[in-house]
């Protein structure tokens, strides 16, 4: 295939998983070209593994991991125990193959509802336009202990359609505390698509006996 058509095609996928019905079937479909074309322009796994750090804790719940590349750079760090979950069978069998994940369990995140707790939780590129519903944010908090970490990225369309609301709630309300804010660029500049995607990182704290 031509780079214009893989651009092309990448570009296709992108604008179906934002503003798509179906998020899962088309991940389904995107999970065979995923890794190979948006990893160029998508940094957010890296974003978010350089963020957990080993005094965090072990244990990792990794929301949306998709083709599992936040595991993948958990494990070149060491250290950490990654469990995953995600909405659509085929970015998860490609996270299978890698073999960097101890348990992925296939579900929404509304359904997920295993009960045990984490040290931390890492979210990138899944609390998004399209994607989980900020709601869901406050499920988060459920499946860490206290004082554990939330590493979590969103793009700036979300965040001030509902991400903002939802987490200035949460903070309100003591549930958690921000430990950091940064600035980052989401999705670089795409050949043959207007502008860049920009967002931010943050990591939560779990407040205790919240
Ligand atoms: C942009 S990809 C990010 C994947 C991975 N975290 C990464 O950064 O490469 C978004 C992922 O969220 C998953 N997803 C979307 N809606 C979901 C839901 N309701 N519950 C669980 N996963 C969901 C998709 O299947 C997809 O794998």
């Amino acid at each position: 295939m031509t780079t214009k058509r893989r651009l092309k095609e990448l570009s296709y996928w992108i604008d179906s998983v934002y503003t798509g019905e179906n998020v899962k079937d088309a991940y389904d479909v995107w999970s065979e070209t995923y890794d190979r074309d948006f990893h160029r322009y998508y940094k957010g796994p890296e974003k978010v593994a350089e963020l957990v750090l080993p005094e965090y804790g072990e244990t990792v719940l990794d929301i949306g991991c998709g083709t599992g590349e936040v595991g993948k750079a958990l494990s070149r760090k060491g250290g950490f125990i990654v469990d995953g979950i995600d909405i659509s069978t085929g970015m998860l069998s490609k996270a299978h193959e890698k073999s960097v994940y101890k348990n992925l369990t296939l579900s929404s995140f509304s359904d997920f509802g295993i009960d045990r707790k984490y040290d931390i939780c890492t979210a990138a590129g899944c609390f998004t336009t399209g994607h989980i519903k900020a709601e869901l944010l406050r499920k988060v908090p459920f499946h860490l202990s206290v004082g554990g970490y939330f590493i979590v990225t969103f793009i700036d369309a979300y965040w001030e359609s509902e991400g903002n609301a939802i987490i200035e709630d949460m903070l309100r309300k003591k549930v958690w505390e921000t430990i950091l804010h940064e600035r980052y660029l989401v999705v670089s500049q795409i050949e043959g698509r207007p502008g860049e995607i920009d967002g931010a990182v943050y990591i939560f704290r779990k407040i205790l006996n919240a």
